[in-house]
């Protein structure tokens, strides 16, 4: 039977109320399946500009406040934290919004528009001293924490090379409308890694890896898209990127690919970890969602494979022999984050950091630079 605490429910607000949005709405929709978990959440409102979508809030239990301006819902006193999912270019105001009104923020990546939004997110988190956490929700499926634990069992012997990888394939249909991502001004100059790549960067970072160099090969593959209206309007953002790095990972140099593809053939939405050792070494996809493939070897060498079950950091009422999915790794990121927010994580994985998204924003910013110089962009130690 379920113990959530029988204290005041947490009370979320979504703005935007998109793709992501109503995605929120299912994870929290379903919060009573936790297991022993010690916070209770509800969303009560929501705000988007498109009046279509507020009425599609209106068949979720429990949403009271229906508001197109983001200001109106921040004005209300009954609400704790706000999860921001918006366009980039939006980031900025309504995220330092939500601060200013005194609520906790859960954010969409990539955090800001760029590296000097990002910094100003954090350092105003940081003086008000709210509760601010990103939104990347891959670690949290089982395949990936026994991937984590493998790159922290000190059992590798000498790293031989690692891959993070987020491949998506809709864009390779040169007749796919445009939308808010393949626009620069919108998406930001990052382009697909402001897209892609916290997906991507996420647990390299939270592993403690530091990247030395950056040689980055990034693409534009179709320069324009229908615009939807019969005409056509230029898709200026990267879509491809592929950055050849040097990384310290557990203490040794090694090389780090990092890959971020809306154009990757076959790809729905494939994260993959691999991490090569001597002695170890593992491989996660989300292509074989319940599988782990982990090396080691003897006198003879093995790759092994493990069939995975719900083996997720919050436990549910799901068998530990089922699969989990998206919604349920978008769940567990919610209850990481307002367990951490309860002072209640213990050793669990949390959720990426203001710090952690700067950080990223600084990987792609290197990117960049490499691209414009056709070279090999040294990053400096981390403080
Ligand atoms: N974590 C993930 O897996 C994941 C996946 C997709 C997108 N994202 C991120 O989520 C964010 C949103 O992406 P999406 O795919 O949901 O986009 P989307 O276009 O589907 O939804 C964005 C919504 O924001 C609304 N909006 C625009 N301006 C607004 C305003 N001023 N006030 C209120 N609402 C406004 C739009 O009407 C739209 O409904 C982005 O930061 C994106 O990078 C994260």
């Amino acid at each position: 039977m379920s113990t959530l605490s029988a204290s005041a429910p947490v009370r979320v607000a979504v703005i935007g109320g998109g793709l992501m949005g109503r995605e929120v709405a299912s994870a929290l929709g379903r919060w009573f399946v936790l297991e022993n978990f010690p916070v209770r959440a509800e969303l009560i409102a929501v705000c988007d500009v498109q009046p279509a979508l507020l009425d599609w809030f209106r068949r979720v239990p429990g949403v009271r406040h229906f508001c197109t301006d983001h200001r109106a819902l921040l004005a209300l006193p009954d609400i704790d934290v706000v999860y921001v999912a918006v366009p980039h270019h939006l980031h900025e105001e309504i995220y330092l919004d939500v601060l200013r009104a005194g609520k906790d923020l859960l954010a969409e990546k990539p955090f800001g528009i760029d590296l000097a939004v990002a910094r100003r997110v954090r350092d105003e988190a940081a003086r008000l001293g709210r509760f601010v956490r990103v939104s990347s929700e891959f670690p949290f499926l089982p395949g990936a924490q026994r991937a984590m634990a493998v790159a922290r069992s000190g059992a590798l012997g000498k790293v031989l090379e690692a891959r993070c990888a987020f491949l998506h394939s809709s864009d390779l249909d040169p007749t796919k409308p445009i939308n808010w991502k393949r626009q620069n001004r919108f998406c930001g100059l990052g382009g697909v890694m402001n897209d892609l790549g916290l997906h991507v960067a996420h647990v390299p970072l939270r592993l403690g890896w530091k990247l030395r160099s950056i040689h980055a090969q990034l693409q534009k593959i179709y320069p324009e898209r229908p615009d939807g209206k019969g005409g056509v309007a230029a898709c200026d953002t990267w879509d491809n990127a592929t950055l050849l790095c040097t990384a310290e990972i557990a203490g040794q140099c090694a090389p780090l690919t990092l890959e971020m593809k809306r154009l990757a053939p076959g790809e729905t939405n494939t994260w993959i970890f691999e991490l090569l050792g001597t002695e170890r070494g593992v491989r996660f996809s989300t292509k074989e969602p319940k599988t782990l493939w982990q090396f080691h070897r003897e006198k003879e060498q093995w790759w092994e494979k493990t069939d995975l079950g719900f083996g997720v950091p919050f436990k549910t009422i799901t068998g530990g022999i089922f699969e989990p999915g998206f919604p349920d790794i978008l769940m567990q990121m919610w209850a990481a984050f307002l367990a951490e927010r309860a002072g209640q994580l213990g050793d669990r994985f949390g959720c990426a950091t203001p710090k952690e998204a700067v950080a990223h924003h600084e990987w792609w910013a290197a990117a960049l630079e490499s691209q414009l110089n056709q070279g090999v962009v040294t990053l400096p130690p981390a403080p």
